[in-house]
């Protein structure tokens, strides 16, 4: 079940996404985390109450979505990287409580090992991006909806996305990542998904008013009891103004 909220711009959407955290911003609870563009407005108001507040995260603990394959966790654009830089760093979250997938030495176990982690325990929310692609995490199309913590070769459209946060340095886009599955997101109990620019408007549209099928990663949210979707009005453009609350 989607609740869909347009608001005009990036900060509406990050103001609105942290007021749909704040409630899970408590002892014991359970978050599941995302890179990418999308959430860093969300994860700088969680650091200003964090910082003017006093929320504490000592007793909150996190799961991540996903990694690429192959770079070192010091790397600038590795997933650990931009955790810490963005969020962790920021807060007062024990470092025993994160958990972000490797994506070094044994992949498989890395996989196995997250899963058993990720068993324990159940998100109470779990903070999701959209690829151009439809892609939730790094499940790229075709991604079987029954996959958990997997290997998963990067597309082209996925590696052109992000070839702006490599180009810069000189360097290839990994070509693969290992990420949680569409089973693994699905067990959160609500998904709090953000998008903003016309290059998710596709995206948008067919998650929430197209077909539920593989070939849209995002579309098996419709199956799931409790979404909130976030969006600017450009990332909104394809929808209908029945299909949203606008703020
Ligand atoms: C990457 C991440 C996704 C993210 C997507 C969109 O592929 N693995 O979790 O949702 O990028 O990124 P952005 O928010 O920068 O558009």
């Amino acid at each position: 079940m989607f609740k869909v909220i347009c608001v005009k711009d990036y900060e509406r959407v990050s103001d609105i996404a942290f007021e749909t955290m704040k409630p899970f911003l408590k002892d014991g609870s359970v978050l599941g985390l995302a890179t990418g563009s999308s959430p860093i407005g969300l994860y700088k108001r969680m650091i200003e109450d964090h910082k003017t507040n006093g929320t504490s995260y000592k007793n909150i603990y996190t799961f991540n979505l996903d990694e690429y394959v192959g770079l070192p966790l010091d790397h600038s654009e590795s997933y650990w990287t931009f955790m810490h830089k963005q969020l962790f760093d920021h807060i007062d979250i024990d470092d025993s409580h994160i958990h972000i997938p490797s994506g070094l030495g044994d992949l498989e176990a890395n996989a196995k090992a997250y899963d058993e982690a990720m068993d324990k325990m159940v998100v109470d929310i779990q903070v999701l991006g959209i690829g151009s692609d439809g892609h939730i995490g790094f499940n790229e199309p075709n991604t079987p909806f029954d996959e958990t913590t997997h290997v998963t070769e990067l597309t082209e459209q996925t590696r052109k996305d992000n070839a702006r946060f490599f180009d810069p340095l000189g360097e290839e886009v990994p070509h693969q990542a290992i990420t949680m599955g569409p089973a693994n997101i699905m067990r959160a109990k609500n998904v709090l998904l953000v998008a903003n620019g016309a290059n998710k408007a596709q995206a948008i549209h067919d998650m929430i008013k197209g077909e539920v099928s593989e070939a849209c990663p995002a579309s098996i949210l419709q199956r799931h009891p409790s979404v909130t979707v976030v969006v600017d009005e450009a990332a909104a453009s394809m929808l209908e103004e029945t299909d949203y609350e606008k703020r």
